[in-house]
């Protein structure tokens, strides 16, 4: 039995999709192996949203590299956003690589590997030429996954919704790298869901680069496209032209999910109907990640957001004007080119303005081939920093704020899973806040209701009131 090492770095798509190559290879006759030592077969899945990720990747890659000289049949491959975007860089900096594969070409993987070794036996132990580089495909086939499916055990899942993205944010590579925007047949999604649902899993994430334009192209060549289509979306049957609010509900009718949530929705279309829908569907958590990534008109028209400040806060008035009790969070870019200490301070106010429960920050990083990259990386590191630590002492502030405003109250948590001392559980509540309770029997995938007794960290703690 062939044995497989995967690692994977990135965001909560890359994890989704190292756990369906898992699935994939897993059903093609590969075994996990404990430790690269042990592999026949070492995948890295790769992020490029950073210089820094891409650096870890080479470093890693390099250092694995070693294995080969021991075993010269293993094949090492790099697959994800870097595979893409990075292609020849691999190849040159990396002689050992065998394989390069980028997102849209996750579900050939099987047949990559296969070909790899079919050309190493008929070249009788290998060569320099048996390199495979696969990163052509305009976006994945998202209706011609190959069977097979791997999941970490638990109580929550990922789901994927939609692959690529059609945006253009001039700092983001994304673009670049997972391709136009495909969305997945809604009845894929649905059997999923039921499958997930059976198999014990109580909270599912819907997954998408930018879920709010689910629907604008399906593998048949059906979907909204374009403005006109969102109008026609109003007349026509539900059923067959659906968009991503529409989409939410069709789950809520139609599975029995008790908890969904989705990641990641881009402010600009994020409408009145997708707020409606949040309001409609019990399943649906209140709670909603929308990365604004400047307070500054100045900046946010910079990096071709398509919204100002003001829009955006206006979203969030409608919003919780239809979900009172809503949990934001966001992500936050400092010093992007140009961006000034009027341009931060606009930042700061929207930030609290809001008032969210979380939001991730992060040091602007030039990545080449993007827009923003033809300007000067002008702020300096240490002023990155600086603005990096503010903003995380803000959200430490913000996130106090909310804890301290739920002591006393009584809130359902869905139990994940042991906490770290004997006889404690972890949860989280609908607005995803983490709470962990004492209770002498497992609770595991069990809903309760908790009263919050304290809070430290970013961890409530509470009092289990009953279980259902
Ligand atoms: N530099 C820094 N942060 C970036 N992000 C995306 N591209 C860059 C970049 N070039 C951040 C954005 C995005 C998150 C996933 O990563 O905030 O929402
Ligand atoms: Fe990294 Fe973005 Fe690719 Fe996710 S989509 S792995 S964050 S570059």
């Amino acid at each position: 039995m062939r044995k497989l090492w995967l690692s994977s770095y990135g965001c909560q798509m890359n994890e989704r999709d190292s756990e369906e190559v898992l699935g994939m290879l897993t059903a093609q006759g590969y075994e996990m192996a404990s430790e690269p030592e042990a592999a026949d077969v070492i995948l890295l899945n790769t992020c490029s949203v950073r210089q820094h990720a891409e650096e870890r990747a080479f470093g890693k890659m390099g250092e694995l590299s070693a294995l080969k000289k021991e075993r010269p049949k293993l094949i090492l491959g790099i697959i994800g956003c870097m595979a893409k975007l990075q292609q020849d860089a691999i190849f040159k900096r990396l002689p050992t690589v065998d394989l390069v594969a980028g997102p849209a070409e996750l579900y050939d993987l099987p047949y990559l590997l296969a070909e790899i070794q079919e050309q190493r036996q008929s070249m009788n132990g290998g060569s320099v030429n048996d390199r495979v580089m696969a990163v052509g495909r305009p976006f994945r086939p998202l209706h011609q996954r190959p069977p097979g499916d791997y999941r970490t055990p638990g109580v929550t899942a990922f789901v994927t919704i939609m692959e690529g993205c059609d945006k253009a944010c001039t700092y983001c590579i994304v673009p670049r790298t997972r391709g136009q925007e495909i969305s997945r047949p809604a009845q894929d999604i649905i059997e999923e869901i039921d499958r997930l649902v059976a198999a014990g899993y109580r909270e599912m994430t819907l997954l998408g680069q930018n879920v709010n334009s689910y629907g604008k192209r399906f593998p048949d060549g059906t979907g909204y496209k374009g403005p006109l289509g969102r109008l026609r979306l109003l007349e026509e049957d539900p059923e067959t032209l659906l968009d991503f609010p529409q989409l939410l509900r069709l789950i809520q009718r139609r599975t029995s999910v008790p908890r969904v949530r989705f990641t990641t929705s881009h402010p600009f279309d994020a409408t009145e109907r997708l707020f409606a829908a949040m309001r409609d569907c019990p399943s649906v958590c209140e709670s909603l990640h929308l990365p604004v990534q400047s307070g500054s008109d100045r900046i946010l028209r910079a990096m071709r957001r398509g919204y100002t400040a003001h829009a955006y806060l206006k979203k969030i008035e409608q919003l919780r004007r239809d979900v009172p009790d809503i949990s934001l969070s966001t992500d936050i870019i400092v010093g992007f080119p140009g961006e000034t200490d009027q341009d931060f301070d606009a930042t700061i106010r929207l930030m609290r303005d809001v008032g969210y429960d979380n939001a991730y920050v992060f040091k602007y990083s030039p990545r080449p081939g993007t827009d923003a990259a033809a300007r000067d990386d002008d702020v300096p590191h240490d002023v990155k920093e600086h603005r990096n630590q503010t903003l995380l002492a803000l959200q430490q502030d913000m996130l106090q704020r909310k804890q301290r405003s739920l002591l006393g109250t009584t809130t359902e948590l869905l139990i994940e899973g042991p906490g770290k001392r004997p006889q404690q559980w972890f949860g989280r509540t609908r607005g995803y806040l983490g709470a962990i309770i004492d209770h002498h029997e497992p609770l595991t995938g069990r809903f309760i209701h908790a009263r919050i007794t304290r809070y430290a960290g970013s961890t409530l703690f509470g009092e289990r009131t009953d279980v259902s």
